[in-house]
């Protein structure tokens, strides 16, 4: 009998995936589901797939190396899609696909087995993910073959065949959370001119429930990468958890955007991502800072892309390999601190430091008279400033 390893995350779709493979396709399946740093409970979810008739079901812990090799590699190229997605969702995908590949090499499966529903971005990353790490693996999306379009189809498909369909109710339909941000949808037909109820927002606080009293934290980059959280030194995952805790007390990270998709559609997406968004702010007022003017104006561009390579599904390409050695060289300086002051519903920068700053006092002045001190340092070369050559960059 073939079998098929099913990329699972216990919600009624998935398991009307199982159902369907199994006694309608009469093909084994085994479930893989990834521990990104969304809050359900895996383990009950696993045990759901062998109740509904999955052969084995495998858990990966993918959290470090999502936030290491994915997420921080995105946050030093400053990628934000448009108007500010960190594209949290998008960048779970390539880890997906190689998770899946590994348990379906180690199970000797034929097929990989997702829940999307159609040509959606999710099912155009996750395919070109699978294509290109194993073009001999054969996909199957069962609600697309089945036609299920909506949580009403799917309710009605458990009920003709008896699948239990109250369990999964906490997971919220089209709700997907990682550690890096969750993305909410309010659904196709919402008035793009109503403001989405608060019960909408999973991880964040009401900005009217934020302390009264504004909270300063450092984050300190090394080479562009995060380092520190108030001068103590931390492993990314547990900085994304400390930032996620701290941002989301304070409402930051909220963005309600019309995004343009994949297929030229555009939608209305609502996100949270509190740490994320604390990073990226973080690191672009370092940049400022410490990159010089070609550079960080070139960057800008660059990033874009990156973001763009992300969104499109494009991660294992030599066009992103070459703007992370691109990236590489050019955070080298990007070293320093960062302190934000966090508000009710906002972050502000109100500090830099770096030892790489190419900011001179010494040459500033709030009238304008760089010219002057200038030709003060060329008439006297032993005055305070005069015997120091600018410094315009660190090796
Ligand atoms: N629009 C975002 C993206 O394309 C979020 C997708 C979220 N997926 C979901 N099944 N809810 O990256």
């Amino acid at each position: 009998m073939s079998k098929a390893v099913l990329a699972y995350t216990g919600a009624l779709d998935n398991l009307i995936c199982i159902h369907w493979l199994r006694t309608v396709k009469n093909i084994k399946v085994v479930t893989f589901s990834g521990n990104f740093g969304q809050p359900e409970f895996l383990e009950e979810v696993g045990e759901r797939a062998v109740e509904a008739g999955a052969t084995a079901a495998h858990i990966g812990d993918i959290r470090e190396r999502f936030v290491r090799e994915f997420c921080f590699q995105a946050l030093r190229a400053g990628a934000r899609y448009e108007s500010g997605y960190v594209l949290s969702s998008a960048l779970s995908r390539p880890p997906l696909a190689q998770e899946l590949v590994r348990v379906a090499r180690d199970e000797g499966c034929e097929f990989v087995a997702h829940g999307c529903r159609g040509i959606g971005n999710d099912q155009v990353r996750l395919e070109t993910y699978l294509q290109t790490l194993a073009p001999d693996l054969r996909i199957v999306a069962p609600l697309f073959e089945l036609g299920l379009k909506t949580p009403e189809d799917d309710e009605a498909y458990a009920k003709r065949w008896g699948l239990p369909r109250s369990v999964n109710r906490q997971l919220r339909y089209n709700v997907d959370q990682n550690l890096w941000g969750v993305a909410l949808q309010l659904g196709p037909r919402a008035d793009l001119w109503m403001e989405p109820p608060d019960d909408t927002y999973i991880m964040t606080r009401r900005i009217s429930d934020a302390p009264d009293k504004p909270r300063y934290v450092e984050i300190g980059f090394q080479q562009g990468l995060p380092v520190s959280l108030d001068n103590e030194r931390h492993p990314p995952l547990e900085m994304v958890d400390i930032l996620n805790r701290l941002g989301a007390q304070y409402a930051i990270g909220r963005l309600d955007v019309i995004e343009d998709r994949i297929s030229g559609l555009k939608a209305r997406e609502i996100y949270e991502a509190p740490a994320a968004h604390l990073l990226h702010q973080a690191h672009t007022a370092l940049e400022e800072l410490t990159l010089d003017k070609d550079v960080f104006q070139f960057r800008d561009v660059t990033a874009r892309r990156y973001a763009d390579l992300v969104y499109r599904g494009k991660w294992f390409t030599p066009f992103r390999e070459a703007l992370d050695a691109w990236f590489e060289v050019i955070e080298k300086p990007v070293t320093g601190t960062v302190k934000l002051k966090l508000l009710g519903g906002t972050s502000l920068v109100v500090g830099r430091q770096s030892p790489h700053s190419l900011y001179r006092s010494d040459m500033l002045s709030f009238d304008g008279d760089v010219e002057r001190t200038m030709r003060r340092r060329r008439h006297a070369p032993d005055s305070e400033h005069g015997s120091r050559p600018p410094t315009s960059r660190r090796d």
